[in-house]
């Protein structure tokens, strides 16, 4: 139902200059449909990005902490699976801090840093480059919304491609077969794909981790709206909102949205729109899986092998998958 989210902790570009026009339409768009939406990857302005670094150090926050934990013990069975050299691929890199421990364990010929952000990822892969000196890395910058074409040059055997962080939740079912599709796409038979996804879980460990109690969560949420008003010219008042966060379990997802205190007007360059008091904008989804029906999806994404390592309470998985 969005357009695809893509990327979270680094889309660092602020205000109107470089943004294409195609994602302010997007932006209005959304705002006039009913319920109106605007796309997660607006989240990660500079100061987003900040917000969503301190969601992951949150005791309600599991994700990442369970992930890492999951790769801690599982790291040597990992590697073991995925055998020595290749060229590993991060998708959604941003600081490298996941890929440094995983090319630690594969001792990868290569290793790719994608990202959307620049500048983001040249301070990464140079810090990448100096801690590991026999290491070929390269940053591409690339959104993962749309077709990522990988160096001419890189070499396609054992190709690892990385996706951490279940930030494949924000895609819904159909987004998420369509990118499984394309990173098989990118890999040989030799190849295999490293990602993380969020378990389903009982509802309230998953809504504490998306409504905590220091507010975290709903400032990151809010701050979507003085990024908004920047990239649009709009005239929100983040003060008539709130932060709404819920587990809608007929579609396996947390949902976020931001609710109208009051009656409000909200005008833009070329567009307003009156919302009612109650009224929201849905601004993400967070999909959580089954392992079961996330194998299933890698089946029809063309990846017959899967091997999937979890922490003792289920709550997160690495997933394995081979053509
Ligand atoms: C970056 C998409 C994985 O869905 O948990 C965290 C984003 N939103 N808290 C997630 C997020 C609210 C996060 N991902």
């Amino acid at each position: 139902m969005f357009p695809a989210s893509c990327k979270f902790v680094t889309l660092r570009t602020e205000g109107m200059m470089d943004r294409s026009s195609a994602e302010r339409q997007e932006i209005c768009d959304g705002l006039l449909q009913q319920p109106a939406r605007i796309a997660p990857k607006y989240f990660y302005d500079v100061r987003g990005s900040a917000l969503f670094e301190e969601i992951t150090r949150l005791a309600e926050y599991y994700p990442t902490r369970t992930e890492a934990a999951v790769m801690q013990a599982h790291g040597a069975d990992i590697a073991q699976k995925v055998g020595a050299g290749g060229t590993v691929i991060e998708f959604g890199a941003g600081s490298c801090e996941k890929a440094r421990v995983l090319c630690r364990l594969l001792r990868p010929q290569g290793f790719v840093a994608v990202d959307i952000s620049a500048e983001f990822l040249h301070d990464a892969v140079a810090r990448m480059r100096a801690e590991s000196p026999g290491l070929d890395v390269q940053p591409l910058v690339a959104d993962l919304c749309a077709v990522v074409e990988l160096p001419a040059d890189l070499p396609r055997r054992k190709r690892l491609l990385f996706y951490p962080g279940s930030s494949i939740g924000n895609f819904d079912p159909p987004q998420a077969l369509a990118l499984l599709e394309r990173f098989r796409g990118l890999i040989d038979a030799d190849g295999a794909l490293l990602i993380g996804i969020d378990l389903v879980k009982d509802i309230a460990v998953l809504e504490a981790a998306y409504d905590d109690a220091a507010g975290v969560t709903a400032a990151f949420n809010l701050n979507l709206l003085d990024h908004v008003n920047r990239l649009i010219g709009s005239d929100f008042e983040p003060a008539g909102w709130r932060h709404v966060a819920f587990y809608n379990a007929a579609a396996s997802r947390i949902e976020m949205h931001l609710e109208a205190l009051t009656a409000t007007r909200v005008s833009w360059p070329g567009g307003r729109r009156q919302f009612a008091a109650g009224e929201r904008i849905h601004t993400e989804n967070s999909y959580k899986y089954r392992l079961a029906d996330f194998h299933a999806l890698l089946g029809r994404a063309g990846f017959a092998r899967c091997d999937a390592w979890t922490d003792p309470r289920h709550w997160f998985a690495v997933v394995l998958a081979q053509p």
